[in-house]
């Protein structure tokens, strides 16, 4: 199922969560499982696109040949892969769910369960998708936002901020949708405010969907 308009073209997908170690046993980490990212990866190639995908700890594994697997840890591990591979690009599409945050120190050796509180500082971590925009010659950067509450605004705030082509805002709580699951219900928001709804459907659909409302809204 060849789409003319992703022949040839070169697309980075970031996908899964990242992993912030606390000692050599223990990390940071959230609920991501990579599937959303996998999926769209999956529609690139599909669709005849060159596919590089940067993913952190997933259990997923890919069906086409076509995509280049580049497996990370940390989000600065993720950064250190996107910034090698940023500029043969087309576009970007950041699926990732990034630790904002990591252990400030990482101990060498297991913390030991000898205080009743334990305290653990954190440090920011670079904002992969921020570099990735302010890094472009002419890549289309597509973001995603998961949200808990005020989706739309805060979405859009990411868009604007971020200076994205277009955001994906994943709104979890619903059943069915967000982390985890086979499917998945989004909104997909252009900077000149367009706003797309979609169903709840399975990941890979929905991977055809958007790139389809991406390649409409970009390109033509
Ligand atoms: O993997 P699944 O189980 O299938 O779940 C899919 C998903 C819910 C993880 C996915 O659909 C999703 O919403 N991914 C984005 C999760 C996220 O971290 O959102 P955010 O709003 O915190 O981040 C905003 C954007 O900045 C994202 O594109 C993120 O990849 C990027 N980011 C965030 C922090 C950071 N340090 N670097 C980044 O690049």
């Amino acid at each position: 199922c060849y789409d003319k308009r992703f022949v040839g073209k070169k697309v980075l997908v970031t996908a899964g969560p990242t992993y912030e170690a606390l000692d050599p046993v223990r990390f940071i980490g959230n609920h991501s499982s990579g599937k959303m990212g996998f999926a769209l990866a999956e529609a690139v190639a599909a669709l005849g696109g060159d596919v590089v995908l940067i993913t952190g700890p997933t259990n997923q594994k890919v069906k086409h040949k076509q995509i280049q697997v580049i497996p990370v840890v940390s989000a600065n591990d993720m950064l250190e892969s996107v910034q090698k591979n940023w500029s043969q690009m087309d576009m970007g599409i950041f699926a990732a769910a990034v630790a904002d945050y990591r252990p400030a120190h990482s101990e060498t050796q297991k913390i030991k369960k000898t205080q009743d509180q334990l305290e653990i500082i954190l440090e920011k971590n670079p904002d992969i998708l921020s570099w990735a925009s302010a890094n472009k010659t002419d890549q289309k950067v597509v973001g995603f936002a998961l949200e808990t509450q005020n989706g739309i605004e805060y979405a859009q705030n990411k868009l604007e901020k971020k200076q994205l082509d277009a955001i994906v805002l994943n709104e979890i709580g619903e059943p069915g949708v967000g982390f985890g699951t086979d499917t998945n219900s989004v909104k997909l928001i252009f900077k000149n405010n367009k706003l797309r709804s979609f169903e709840l459907q399975s990941k890979e659909q929905l991977a055809f969907s958007l790139l389809n409302e991406l390649m409409t809204n970009l390109y033509e």
